[in-house]
């Protein structure tokens, strides 16, 4: 018989407990869930509600049950359709008739909520550690290259020639801010709900504080009918994720392009690349296009989640338990993305070369170029005139700034000296932006400094 069986004289019918059952997803609550049963069941026993043997009994059960399962010796029934009712059933089978006092002044709803809000706990920290691992890589590329030139880009066009350091330093800075979204969720996450009953409290002298207490929650919520409904750490949590697939794809798409013959600036590791079943020649970049392929499911995750909760009267409805295949593969999208960009990151390899070849015949000094005149006293408007001029001339002819003599550049500006040619160096050009946050080498060490500080790295 259903545990909630009473009322009714016939049995579901099978494709209502197939359509109403969460147990092959929620399964992995069941640590979450025999956690808050134990710490619920030492309260009743505490405030009297049941006796203290009856308390010891329960969590003794309790306890055994988690051995087993963690042991693999359990297996879940979809007819007890919630990994609740599948943990009193199978306490009751050990225990007897005195684990029916378990759920003494408590519901599913709070049931639930308390799982779910220790689950994304721990969540929020598995992620966190997994986006550190990602800026260890990041951070320890960007030191051991930090005198390799780049093209920087606007438009997709080559701009100004930056370190690649600082390149990679700006996808640190972008973690750092996903960290601090998880520690916003961390906060939230941080109220229990257990105590709300199914949605209006309960008659029983209960001690939710104690509750609170023993499975470390700082505050409690202050109304069970928020307490019961309340999916926004969801969305929180669901955001930051959405956020951090977000950064991950833009760098997928950069690792894509510069590991392209075109570009030419990386090759990724073996280990991290895979090759085609007709074409002997190739080496594809899948992780990263994967990467960038999955954001999608998770931004559909967070959608899903607000269109679940839109139309929601309070308190519970059955909706909410639409709430957890989204999170839980939200979670399992974002971890292997993480730990694979870090594994792509470190392994992967600089061409050197191909950059400094990309560099020599551009166009990505010319800003510099004008601030020469600039400090020369013509104003800047009529100096990137002149310059722009030049960059025409220079396309004419087959060559860059460079590569125009002294006679043609001070035709333009009479003002233009031999110095010139050691100004449009990229490193000259590189070196020249020392404002804070610029791409100098000097900028970029002080960055990499406080980047490594704020982050916790060594
Ligand atoms: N499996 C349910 C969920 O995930 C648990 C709560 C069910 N409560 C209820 N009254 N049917 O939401």
């Amino acid at each position: 018989m259903k545990l909630w069986g009473g009322r009714f004289a016939e049995d579901t019918d099978e494709l209502v407990l197939k359509y109403t059952a969460s147990i092959s997803f929620d399964e992995r609550l069941w640590p979450y869930d025999i956690k808050g049963s134990i710490a619920h069941a030492r309260m009743l026993a505490q405030c009297g509600i049941i006796s203290p043997a009856e308390g010891r009994q329960i969590i003794e059960g309790l306890e055994n049950l988690a051995e087993d399962i963690a042991a693999g010796e359990v297996t879940f029934s979809l007819d007890d359709e919630d990994i609740h009712m599948n943990i009193e059933r199978l306490l009751t089978e050990r225990i007897g008739a005195v684990a029916g006092k378990l759920h003494t002044g408590r519901s599913r709803n709070d049931q639930v909520a308390l799982d779910m809000h220790m689950f994304v706990r721990d969540a929020v920290s598995t992620v966190a550690d997994a986006v550190k691992e990602l800026q260890t890589a990041l951070v320890r590329q960007a030191e051991n290259h930090m005198d390799v030139i780049i093209p920087g880009f606007t438009h997709l066009q080559r701009a100004q020639p930056i370190l690649l350091s600082h390149h990679l330093l700006a996808y640190v800075w972008m973690l750092e801010r996903d960290k601090s979204r998880l520690s916003f969720v961390a906060d939230e996450v941080d109220r229990m709900p257990l105590g709300a009953g199914a949605l209006a409290g309960t008659t029983f002298p209960i001690d939710r504080k104690q509750v609170a207490n023993e499975l470390e929650f700082s505050s409690l919520y202050e109304n069970s009918l928020d307490a019961v409904s309340d999916r926004d750490y969801l969305l929180d949590f669901l955001f930051a994720i959405s956020t951090i697939m977000t950064h991950l794809s833009r760098l997928s798409e950069e690792l894509i392009l510069w590991s392209t013959e075109e570009f030419g600036w990386i090759e990724l590791a073996d280990e991290f690349a895979t090759g085609s079943s007709m074409m002997p020649q190739k080496k594809n970049p899948d992780v990263p296009e994967l990467v960038r392929g999955k954001s999608g499911r998770v931004f559909g995750h967070l959608m899903g989640m607000f269109t679940v909760l839109k139309g929601l009267p309070l308190a519970y409805n059955k909706d909410l338990q639409e709430d957890k295949e989204g999170v839980f593969d939200a979670i399992d999208t974002v971890i292997p993305a993480l730990k694979l960009m870090a594994g792509s990151i470190s392994t992967m390899r600089i061409r050197e070369g191909r950059l400094a070849d990309a560099l020599a015949c551009d166009f990505s000094n010319a800003t510099d170029l004008a601030d020469y005149l600039v400090r020369k006293g013509i104003p800047f408007r009529q100096a990137h005139a002149i310059v722009g001029q030049l960059v025409q001339l220079a396309i004419l002819q087959g060559t860059n700034l460079n590569g125009l003599d002294l006679g043609t550049m001070q035709a333009a500006a009479s003002v233009i000296e031999s110095d010139v040619y050691e100004l449009l160096q990229p490193e000259t050009v590189v070196a020249a932006r020392q404002s804070r946050g610029g791409t100098a080498p000097t900028a970029v060490q002080l960055q990499l400094a406080l980047a490594k500080e704020q982050c916790g790295l060594e």
